[in-house]
């Protein structure tokens, strides 16, 4: 059902793959909410061929850019600006990748040149990507920012290993960053920290399907789906939240605080 919570939005969304990425929800989300908006992701993903149905399907124009790039955001921005004829009102980083997990290496025997690339990658290309907005103006007041991480950024999950770590960052430089926003445009930034769903990433821990099914036990509402996320987002780039910001948001099915649930014991 479509409620035109983004009527007249514009926006860029990074990182949908397949249709089993949380980006390709949203992005889905936001066309049927009446947002216009460019899609974007490494040139590499571009050449699996997927995101061209997405970018058919949302009438939506897709830039390559490598968001560790800042030459990369720098031409996606500028396109983005002048594909609109000025500014934008939000923008989604759903952007992960452990090399350290991919290779199976442990949290206590990580390689550090992995360690940094996936940093890069999964952490600091949020702030390249809000630091590209900032020089260029490109961001409309009131505005909102987006993210998505995992609870592994405060508890212990083993088999997350360094990506709990890119994701604490992750969270730290939504706060610091929002805070400047704020001031600056009166832009909003939080991150989702979502229940685990069965996406490329998702696919490459260790026991991730033990994973799934113990948080959905555990929660009292059951795992939050990637399609409950993408209705999630679209209410952070909607109007109706407009004094939210530099949050850790759950969107979990009360995971988070639940300590055991009876399901569990029995
Ligand atoms: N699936 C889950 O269980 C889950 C749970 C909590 C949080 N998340 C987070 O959600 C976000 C999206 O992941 P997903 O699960 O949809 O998986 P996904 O594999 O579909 O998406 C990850 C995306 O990151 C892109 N990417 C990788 N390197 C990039 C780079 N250098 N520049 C630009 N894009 C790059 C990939 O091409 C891909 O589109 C990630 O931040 C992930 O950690 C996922």
């Amino acid at each position: 059902m479509s409620y035109n919570l983004l009527k007249g939005k514009k926006g860029i969304i990074f990182g949908a793959l397949d249709e089993n990425s949380i980006a390709w929800k949203v992005a889905e989300r936001a066309y049927e909410e009446k947002a216009s908006f460019v899609l974007t992701n490494t040139p590499i993903s571009l050449r699996i061929g997927k995101i061209y149905e997405l970018s058919h399907k949302t009438k939506s124009i897709l830039i390559p850019a490598d968001a560790t790039s800042i030459q990369d955001l720098n031409i996606l921005f500028e396109k983005t600006l002048d594909h609109f004829g000025g500014k934008i009102d939000f923008l989604l980083h759903s952007i992960a990748m452990s090399i350290n997990i991919r290779k199976g290496l442990t949290y206590p025997s990580l390689n550090y040149e992995f360690l940094r690339k996936g940093w890069e990658i999964s952490a600091v290309s949020f702030h390249k990507i809000m630091q590209t907005a900032w020089n260029k103006k490109a961001m409309n007041k009131w505005g909102s920012i987006v993210a998505i991480t995992y609870i592994a950024s405060q508890r212990i999950f083993p088999h997350y290993g360094d990506m709990s770590d890119y994701k604490s960052y992750l969270e730290s430089i939504t706060r610091n960053f929002g805070y400047h926003w704020g001031i600056k445009e009166k832009v909003r930034v939080n991150t989702v920290s979502q229940s685990p769903s069965i996406t490329r990433a998702a696919k490459a821990i260790k026991g991730f399907d033990q994973l799934l099914t113990l948080s959905d036990k555990i929660s009292p509402l059951g795992n939050a789906s990637a399609q409950d996320c993408a209705n999630y987002i679209i209410t952070l780039f909607s109007d109706l939240t407009r004094k939210v910001t530099m949050q850790n948001l759950y969107h979990d099915g009360g995971f988070s605080h639940t300590g055991i649930s009876e399901t569990m014991i029995s």
